[in-house]
């Protein structure tokens, strides 16, 4: 299946703070490759300089690695002056879609539904931002994923200790207006030149959110395909996803977190440029839906590898 791609390095692991993931992801990106054929091998940049790529003849690299200096743009700007192609967005579409704060500004000058946001000032009036935005409301670090630092506020005057728990993770934390109609996602891919939508997975998490632990240690959150939407509300969040897609600029692949309000309205709430990759993570869910196998899957993703 795969075997014309070349050398290739599934990079994982790296040093940020979803670091376990991303062995889990890389792990079973490296064994689908090896599956299919594909002469594939491990690479760990927190234990190996970069340079090593080109020492051992590397053609390609599958980004298996989540967050900060491997979804953010760093490894990617790194790649593109090695000339060596890698999987999914390139150096600016990855850094504006680790930041959710920049990334809901460019989709909202687009003219894409975002929640309603606001930037926190840890001198502002918190209490001003409980009120404009309503409780319960999220806060979140800007630059984060796997949902480290998210809090749900509740009640009033729980803002600022949410603040202070995003704060740890990033400087720049935002406060969200809560979406209540349900969660989805939307898996893009690329085959070839054409980009196409997966089917929608609506999540359901057993507890208040969908959480770290929901998302990787308890085995209680539901995940539906299909996902219950009306034929016409799937296509119009395929849309969706793919407008949220074409205005990050993001390439090869990306999956679009999707919300609803309480009265079904669609918004993007963020795109993930290197989602997870591990046998319950939510892409190969949707590809196996589709009849795309996980190592059909990968070596998909690592034929629109690119630099530049
Ligand atoms: N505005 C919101 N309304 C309701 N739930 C939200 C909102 N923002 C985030 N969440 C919940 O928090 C989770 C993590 O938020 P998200 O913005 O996707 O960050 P991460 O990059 O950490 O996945 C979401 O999957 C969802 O369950
Ligand atoms: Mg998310």
């Amino acid at each position: 299946m795969g075997k014309d791609l070349g050398k290739t390095a599934v990079m994982f692991g790296g040093d940020s703070a979803e670091r376990p993931v991303s062995l889990k992801s890389g792990a079973a990106v490296l064994a689908a490759l090896q599956r299919a054929g594909v002469d594939a091998h491990p690479f760990d940049p927190a234990q190996r300089p970069l340079a090593d790529l080109r020492a051992e003849g590397f053609e390609r690299v599958f980004i298996a690695m989540h967050g900060r200096g491997g979804e953010d743009g760093t490894l990617q700007g790194a790649l593109d002056l090695m000339k060596i192609p890698y999987t999914g967005s390139g150096v600016l579409a990855s850094a504006l879609a680790m930041d959710k704060w920049r990334s809901k500004l460019v989709c909202q000058a687009a003219g894409l539904p975002v929640p309603e946001f606001e930037l926190l000032d840890a001198n502002g009036d918190l209490a001003a931002v409980e009120a404009r935005l309503g409780l319960p409301l999220f806060v979140k670090p800007a630059n984060e994923g796997s949902s480290i630092g998210v809090t749900k506020v509740k009640t009033a005057g729980g803002l600022r200790a949410a603040y202070d728990e995003a704060a740890k993770h990033d400087k720049l934390v935002i406060a969200e207006r809560f979406m209540s109609g349900g969660e989805y996602t939307v898996g893009i891919i690329g085959r070839g030149t054409q980009l196409s939508a997966l089917p929608v997975i609506r999540i359901v998490p057993a507890g208040e959110f969908y959480d770290y632990d929901a998302k990787y240690l308890r085995d209680d959150t539901e995940y539906r395909i299909p996902s219950g939407l009306s034929d016409v509300a799937e296509a119009a969040m395929k849309k969706l996803a793919h407008s949220a897609f074409a205005e990050l600029g993001c390439r090869g692949w990306a999956r679009i977190d999707v919300m609803l309000d309480a009265d079904g309205k669609q918004y993007v709430l963020e795109a993930n440029t290197s989602p997870g990759m591990t046998d319950h993570s939510l892409v190969p869910m949707a590809a196996r839906a589709a009849g795309i196998s996980f190592e059909q899957l990968v070596v998909d993703v690592l034929g629109m590898a690119r630099f530049g």
